[in-house]
């Protein structure tokens, strides 16, 4: 695994966790950081050993937003081609890789989330929230709006009278609130975080690849489709997923009676 600067990358059993590694800057967001989360992710598509990933932060803090200096006042003195091409690197590992890795991502959120954050936490197909974190639309504190993807991602998943109150006022949210207007999957007490996220990642691992690749895209893709595009989407994402695990597996392990596929997973073979 590459050696990057501003996130660590971890693989046990399967699960890697990249931790966003700048603890003093409460995770901000740099340039560098929206660099390496691009090439992380990109690399990861293709990593074999990753079944599952977890994002989550280093110290108190998940992720505090943009870097205030670094993403925006440093930045409006750089050239035209780097401002494109750090602002596209932004926009493309939360709201386009994250959604398209074959693999399910988890946010495991172990304190502050602030602005641009709330599209790492949009972003991840899954999000775990220790119960004492706070989240907050704050753009609107220093004189601005949630610009960029996050009015965009916000409308997506949050109703309006959620949204837009917190928008407006910019007061933080609790993890609880989070998880009762629908932002994150989950709040859990603190002492539980670890085993909690452990114990989705694993019944993740337990699953066909192909299957919950297929899973991914098939919301996502309905998501953004017409219903009758989406029904032919649905179609050939389902020829593909057969075909990936040789047929149908699961469903010849139920006839046999060797499992209950109402309660747990079918034994999955490894493709060689
Ligand atoms: N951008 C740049 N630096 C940041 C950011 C940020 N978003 N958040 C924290 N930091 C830096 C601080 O400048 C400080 O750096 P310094 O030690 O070099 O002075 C360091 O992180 C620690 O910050 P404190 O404020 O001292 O930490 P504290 O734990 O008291 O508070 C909190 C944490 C609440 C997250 C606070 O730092 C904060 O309000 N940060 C800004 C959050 C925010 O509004 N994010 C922007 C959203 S807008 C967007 O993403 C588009």
């Amino acid at each position: 695994m590459a050696n990057y600067q501003t996130i660590l990358v971890d693989n046990k059993d399967g699960v890697t966790t990249i931790t966003l590694n700048r603890p003093e800057k409460r995770n901000a967001m740099s340039p560098q950081l929206h660099r390496d989360m691009y090439d992380c992710l990109t690399d990861l598509r293709y990593d074999k050993d990753t079944r599952v990933i977890i994002i989550t932060g280093a110290g108190e803090s998940f992720c505090a937003g943009q870097d205030l200096k670094q993403y925006f006042i440093e930045m409006d003195s750089q050239p035209e081609r780097v401002r494109d091409e750090v602002r596209e690197k932004s926009r493309q590992w939360r709201n386009e890789i994250l959604r398209k890795m074959p693999q399910p991502v988890i946010a495991k959120i172990n304190g502050w989330v602030f602005g641009g954050g709330f599209t790492v936490v949009t972003g991840c197909d899954i999000a775990i929230a220790a119960d004492d974190v706070q989240l907050g639309l704050s753009e609107v504190n220093f004189g601005h709006f949630p610009g960029g993807e996050v009015t965009i991602v916000l409308s997506e998943n949050l109703q309006p009278k959620h949204a837009l109150y917190y928008a407006l006022t910019g007061k933080t949210m609790s993890a609880k609130e989070a998880e009762r207007i629908g932002l994150i999957t989950k709040a859990v007490p603190r002492a539980d975080l670890d085993k909690e996220v452990m114990e989705i990642a694993n019944n993740l691992k337990e699953k066909a690849p192909s299957a919950l690749n297929a899973v991914k895209e098939a919301w996502y893709y309905t998501f953004y489709s017409n219903p009758d595009v989406a029904y032919e989407i649905s179609g050939l994402i389902s020829d593909k997923a057969k075909a990936a695990i040789g047929g149908r597996p699961g469903l010849q392990q139920f006839a046999r009676k060797e499992y209950r596929p109402g309660l747990g997973s079918y034994k999955v073979e490894e493709k060689k």
